[in-house]
C-alpha cells in the first residue's frame, strides 16, 4: 500500500466515523451558516441542468434548489448524512439518486457522463494530499465542455476576520473534518484538462466561488 492510499483509506474511515456522529446534529449546528448559505444556493444551483453530480451532498440542502430539468446524483460517504438527504430528495422539483460513494473513487459512476459537478464545502473538508485525485474524478466523469461549481471556505486576510476563524477553526475540524486552509484554486489551476472561467468571493474573502469546464477533447 502506497503512503498516498494509506492517507486515503485512513481519512475515508475516520471522516466516515465522524459524521456517523456529526449527521445526528448536523442542520442544527449548522443553522447559523445556513442563513446565510440558502441566500446563495438558489441563485448557484438555479442553470444547472441535465445530468448533475453532486459530491459531498451531505444533508441535500441543495437539492430543492435544483430546476426541474435536472437529474441529480448526489453522492457522499456518510450513510448517515444521506440518510437525511433522502429526505430532502423527496420535496425537489427535480429528479434525484443518492449513492453511498467516495468522490475520491466514483466507481459506480461512468467517464464523459455529466454535465454538470457540484460541491459545496466539500474540498474544505478534503486533506489537501487527497485534492488533485477527487479533481481527477470530477474531470473523469464530466463530458467533454461539461462545467462544475465549487464553492469553499478559505481564511480570510482580513486580520479580525482571520481571528474570528481561527477560534472556530478547531471545532469546525472537529465537528465537520473542515479546515480554512486547504488549497483547491490552485489544484484546480494545475489541471490541464479543465479551464476556470470564473473566481469571486460571494463574502468578505472568506466563501470562494469557483466555476469552470472541462475542455471538449
Ligand atoms: C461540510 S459537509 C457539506 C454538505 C453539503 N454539501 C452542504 O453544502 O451542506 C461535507 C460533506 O462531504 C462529505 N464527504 C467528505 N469527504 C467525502 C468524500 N471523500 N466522498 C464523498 N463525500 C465526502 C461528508 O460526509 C459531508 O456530508
Amino acid at each position: 500500500m502506497t503512503a498516498q492510499s494509506k492517507l486515503h483509506s485512513g481519512f475515508i474511515a475516520s471522516l466516515a466515523r465522524k459524521y456517523r456522529v456529526t449527521s445526528w446534529f448536523y442542520d442544527v449546528l449548522d443553522y447559523p451558516w445556513e442563513r446565510q448559505y440558502r441566500q446563495w444556493r438558489p441563485h448557484l444551483l438555479k442553470n444547472v441542468e441535465g445530468e448533475v453530480l453532486e459530491a459531498g451532498v451531505g444533508t441535500g440542502r441543495n437539492l430543492k434548489h435544483y430546476p426541474t430539468a435536472a437529474h441529480v446524483t448526489g453522492v457522499d460517504l456518510s450513510p448517515e448524512m444521506l440518510r437525511v438527504a433522502k429526505k430532502r430528495a423527496r420535496k425537489s422539483a427535480c429528479s434525484v439518486t443518492l449513492l453511498q460513494q467516495d468522490a475520491l473513487h466514483l466507481s459506480d459512476l461512468p467517464s464523459n457522463h455529466f454535465d454538470w459537478y457540484i460541491a459545496t464545502f466539500l474540498y474544505c473538508v478534503l486533506p489537501d494530499e487527497l485534492q488533485p485525485r477527487a479533481l481527477e474524478e470530477m474531470i473523469r466523469v464530466l463530458k467533454p465542455g461539461g462545467r462544475f461549481k465549487l464553492l469553499e471556505i478559505v481564511y480570510s486576510k482580513e486580520a479580525r476576520l482571520r481571528r474570528r476563524q481561527e477560534f472556530l477553526a478547531p471545532l469546525a475540524e472537529k465537528l465537520y473534518g473542515a479546515r480554512f486552509d486547504r488549497h483547491t484554486l490552485e489544484y484546480l489551476r494545475e489541471k490541464d484538462q479543465i479551464k476556470i472561467s470564473r473566481t469571486r468571493y460571494l463574502k468578505a474573502d472568506t466563501y470562494l466561488f469557483i466555476e469552470g469546464r472541462k475542455k471538449p477533447s
